[in-house]
Formats: structure tokens, sequence, C-alpha cells
């Protein structure tokens, strides 16, 4: 299937996702020790800065007509996708760019993880004690562990999709298909 130009759009909301969720998994490390409480602060403050880029990511996707390249959730798109990954086991690499296919569809799984980072983050950030809004009375109390639980979680998933992403994206490139090239530098 032929893939899609990438525009400047598509680029810059990338660029600043990844800067992003980089600094939130990195300032995330330094939450879980517990020892350092004012990094709860940088890292929420931190987190919404990425709330707002996700935010604008999901807007760009739409915008450009991008969402079911992203989510090919149906039966045509999960053919494509399941033989894609098939091929994988035959030691084909799947297509690269803006098109169908297995490495969109994870694509799009990446984007819903760090978006369930952005709710769950937030809806504890309103809850925390002395915070914002809510007092903890118990049934406040379950719903936070609810929450800090499934943030613990994704933040595997952000992380095991982000070893994964650059993984792929380095073997496209040394295998000669410039991903990378494709991605940032290429005009049309
Ligand atoms: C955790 C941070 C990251 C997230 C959440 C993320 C997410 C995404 C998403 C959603 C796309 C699809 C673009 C679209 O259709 O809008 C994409 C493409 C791409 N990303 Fe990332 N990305 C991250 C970090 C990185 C890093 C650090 C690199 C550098 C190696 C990278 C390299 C690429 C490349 C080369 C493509 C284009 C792939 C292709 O042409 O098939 N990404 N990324
Ligand atoms: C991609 C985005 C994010 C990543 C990868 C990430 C990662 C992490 C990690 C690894 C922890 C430590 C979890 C633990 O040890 O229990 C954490 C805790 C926390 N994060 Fe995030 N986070 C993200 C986004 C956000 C956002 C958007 C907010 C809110 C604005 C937020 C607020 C919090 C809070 C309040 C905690 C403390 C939870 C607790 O007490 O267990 N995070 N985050």
């Amino acid at each position: 299937m032929e893939s899609r130009p990438w525009d400047n759009g598509t680029r810059i909301v990338h660029a600043a996702l990844a800067i992003t969720v980089l600094a939130e998994l990195a300032t995330g490390l330094v939450v879980a020790q517990a020892t350092r409480p004012h990094w709860l602060y940088i890292h929420s403050i931190l987190g919404m800065a990425t709330t707002l880029v996700i935010i604008i990511d999901w807007m760009w996707t739409w915008a450009r007509r991008d969402l079911p390249i992203l989510f090919p959730w149906n039966r045509a798109g999960m053919r494509i996708v399941g033989r894609e990954a098939f091929e994988v086991f035959q030691g084909k690499l799947p297509g690269t760019g803006d098109r169908t296919g297995l490495s969109s569809f994870v694509h799009g799984v990446g984007l819903l993880a760090v978006s369930g980072m952005a709710i769950t983050g937030i809806l504890m950030y309103m809850e925390i004690p002395g915070g914002y809004g809510l007092s903890l009375h118990s049934t406040a109390f379950a719903f936070f562990t609810v929450l800090a639980t499934t943030h613990l979680w994704l933040s595997y998933v952000v992380w095991a999709y982000l070893v994964g992403h650059v993984f792929f994206a380095l073997l496209q490139q040394v295998l000669g298909h410039n991903v990378l090239r494709h991605f940032y530098l290429d005009h049309h």
C-alpha cells in the first residue's frame, strides 16, 4: 500500500510528543523512588504540558485524516496488520510511512497508552491530598489507588513502546529504508 507524504505539522507534534513523554518517563522514575517529593510537582507540571501536546496530537491526527491509519480496527485494516505481523516472523519488515499497516497500528497503541497516562495523571493530580479539589474520604482514596496502579502499569507499556519504536526505527534505518530522513527531512 502506498504511503502518504509526511507534513511539517506531524513532524513538529511528534518531536514535541517525544520530548515531553521522555521527560515524563525520566521524572516518573524519580517519583517512583518516593524520596524527593518536589519531583512530583515537576512531574505534574511537565505532565500538563505533555497532556497539552497529546491533545494537539489527537487534533492534528484528526485534521489530517490520519485516524483510520493509526486505528485500522476493522476487518480490512486488521487483515493488512495481521499479514504484516505474520511476515515479520518470516524475516520481512513491515512497510514504513503514513499508511495502513503494522507499524501505524502500533503507533496508534502508543498514542492510546500515553493518553491513558495523561488521563490517570491529571485525575490523580486533582485528587492529591491538600491539593486541588476532592477531599479524600475512603471512596476517593480507593479511586486514587486504582488511578496510581493504572498509571504505574501503563508506564511499563510506554517504556516497552518506546524501546520497540526506537529499535524498529533504527533497524529500518540501518537496512536502508531511511525512515528518519523521510519523517524529518524530505520535502514534498
Ligand atoms: C515515547 C515517545 C514517542 C511516541 C509516543 C511516538 C509516537 C509516534 C507516532 C504516534 C508516530 C506516527 C506518526 C503519525 O502518524 O502521526 C510516530 C512515528 C515515527 N516515530 Fe515516534 N514516537 C516517540 C518517540 C520517537 C523517537 C525517540 C524516535 C527516534 C528514533 C521516533 C521516530 C519515529 C519515526 C522515524 C516515525 C515515522 C515512522 C514511519 O515512517 O513509518 N519516535 N511516532
Ligand atoms: C507519558 C506520560 C507519563 C508518564 C510516562 C508517567 C510516569 C509516571 C511514573 C513511572 C510514576 C511513578 C508511579 C509509581 O511509582 O507508583 C508516576 C507517578 C505520578 N504521575 Fe505520572 N507519568 C506521566 C504523565 C503524568 C501526568 C500527565 C500527570 C498529571 C498532570 C502525572 C501525575 C503523576 C502523579 C500525581 C504521580 C504520583 C502517583 C503516586 O503517588 O503513585 N503523570 N508517573
